[in-house]
């Protein structure tokens, strides 16, 4: 088949560097700002941070290149790119569901991923109007918790939000998400390293850099580790098709390992900055470093709250959160915009209000989580206190995403042939391929099962 026939019916990115800034915004996210500095703290910072990024580097590298190389053979959504490819190299139909299982994922995580990027664009509005200012821990405490006991206007912020995001992704891949990366992008650079410099002055700046980089193995459990890994995934956004859709827009020259390791150092840099900008500001507080999910939502606007210019730096760090989690929304619901498109021949503009609206209503559930539907469970040991959420994310996070990402992999490694994988790589068959393809083949899909295995019990760290 020559370029041209593999081109997407949807368009593609104008350059690798509009690529480049398209799967960067995927991968920075909730993750890096709100989830990366939260679990840090949880698991004791230096050595948690060294094993993600290993991680990061050993297994979430090569899947991302998996990813993309799939992508941009099939050229298609997710769903009919497995066809594609199922057809072509005589592969076993069942992996179409691997499609599939990447459609169901995207609206699941954008369910509840909308609904905290909802209370990060309220967060902007309480900054800004100087609600944080001189506030209490007590304070500070029962304004987070009128939100989360508030459904009505939790509603309203997610509505905004699935809105932001539905009219981007209608607007098409050169028009609406590469236009919207272009901006944010940039911007979300400039935001993080003004915040970066007001934490340099807060006095505790050493002391932030000394959590998130002083090595104790002591403080290195077994469950740890598998964060660590798990949140691999989660940051580049690997395993559900997200970034395979985006690389099906990819132009059929572009080097994928190259720009593989450039998202996966753009993101990796981003996570870390936001560590270094916040640890300083919680130590400066005296603030609880492992003080979990609540980190930012609750600590975060108390430190500003105390601080001189803190009205604007704080709504600065919230604008900064919901640019970053938008870029990465709208990666979640392309898969399945794209394929209404190609297979219903349906409008993008009524195929992304139509997927908007299911994630819209299904983010109901999360939000009544945290009130009228809360209950408890028990998981790995560890007591779930919002009910419906607390299942979202465990079963898309330590489920579905570590699964297809092995599937990824596998399916790169063993399913395709050789010759389509060298082919679409363009990267020749030396040391590099070697390597990239034994962690493909092998290491990943024994990593990824240990961690599974371990999340079902048969193995026990
Ligand atoms: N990577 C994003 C973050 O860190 C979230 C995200 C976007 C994602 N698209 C994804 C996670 C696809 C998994 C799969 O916030």
């Amino acid at each position: 088949m020559t370029d041209e026939s593999r081109k997407s019916i949807h368009g593609q990115w104008s350059s690798r560097l509009a690529f480049i800034l398209a799967a960067t915004g995927s991968a920075v996210g909730l993750g890096n700002i709100w989830k990366f500095p939260y679990i840090t703290g949880e698991n004791g910072g230096g050595a948690f941070v060294l094993v993600y990024l290993l991680c990061v580097a050993i297994i979430g590298i090569p899947v991302m290149m998996s990813e993309v190389l799939i992508g941009r053979r099939g050229r298609r959504s997710p769903i009919n790119t497995m066809r594609m490819l199922v057809a072509e190299e005589g592969i076993p139909r069942i992996w179409v569901l691997l499609g599939w299982a990447g459609v169901v994922a995207g609206f699941l995580i954008l369910s509840y991923y909308s609904v905290i990027a909802g209370w990060a664009v309220a967060y902007v509005f309480r900054a800004a109007s100087g609600a944080f200012d001189g506030a209490t821990a007590d304070g500070i405490s029962a304004m987070f918790g009128d939100l989360l006991g508030n459904p009505e206007s939790q509603l309203g912020w997610h509505t905004i939000f699935m809105v932001m995001t539905t009219v981007v992704v209608a607007r098409g891949v050169r028009s609406g998400l590469e236009q919207a990366v272009r901006y944010l992008m940039p911007a979300l650079f400039v935001l993080l390293l003004v915040l970066l410099g007001f934490s340099m002055n807060t006095g505790y700046f050493s002391d932030g850099l000394a959590f998130l980089f002083t090595f104790d193995v002591s403080k290195l459990s077994g469950a740890a580790v598998l964060t660590a890994m798990g949140h691999a995934f989660f940051t580049l956004s690997l395993g559900m098709g997200a970034i395979m859709v985006y690389g099906s827009y990819l132009p059929g020259n572009a080097s994928i390992a190259k720009t593989s390791v450039t998202i996966a150092m753009l993101d990796t840099l981003v996570a870390l900055i936001a560590g270094m900008a916040i640890f300083p500001i919680v130590f400066a507080e005296g603030l609880e470093p492992a003080a979990g999910p609540g980190l930012i939502f609750h600590s975060l606007p108390l430190a500003f709250g105390n601080m001189p210019g803190g009205s604007v730096f704080g709504a600065l760090f919230f604008v900064l959160l919901v640019f970053a989690a938008w870029t990465s929304a709208i990666s979640l619901i392309e898969p399945a915009v794209a394929w209404l498109v190609e297979n219903r021949a349906v409008k993008r503009r009524n195929a992304a209000g139509l997927v908007g609206v299911i994630t819209w209503l299904l983010g109901i559930a999360t939000i009544l989580s945290f009130n009228r539907w809360a209950f408890e469970f028990e998981f790995a040991g560890e007591t779930k206190t919002s009910g419906i959420f607390d299942i979202l994310d465990i079963l898309t996070s330590n489920i579905m995403l570590p699964l297809g990402g092995l599937a990824m992999a596998v399916f790169a490694g063993w399913m395709m042939s050789k010759s389509s994988v060298l082919d679409e790589l363009k990267m020749g068959e030396g040391a590099m391929f070697r390597v990239w393809y034994f962690v493909v083949r092998y290491l990943t899909p024994v990593a990824v099962g240990i961690v599974f295995l371990n999340l079902i019990g048969v193995v026990t760290f």
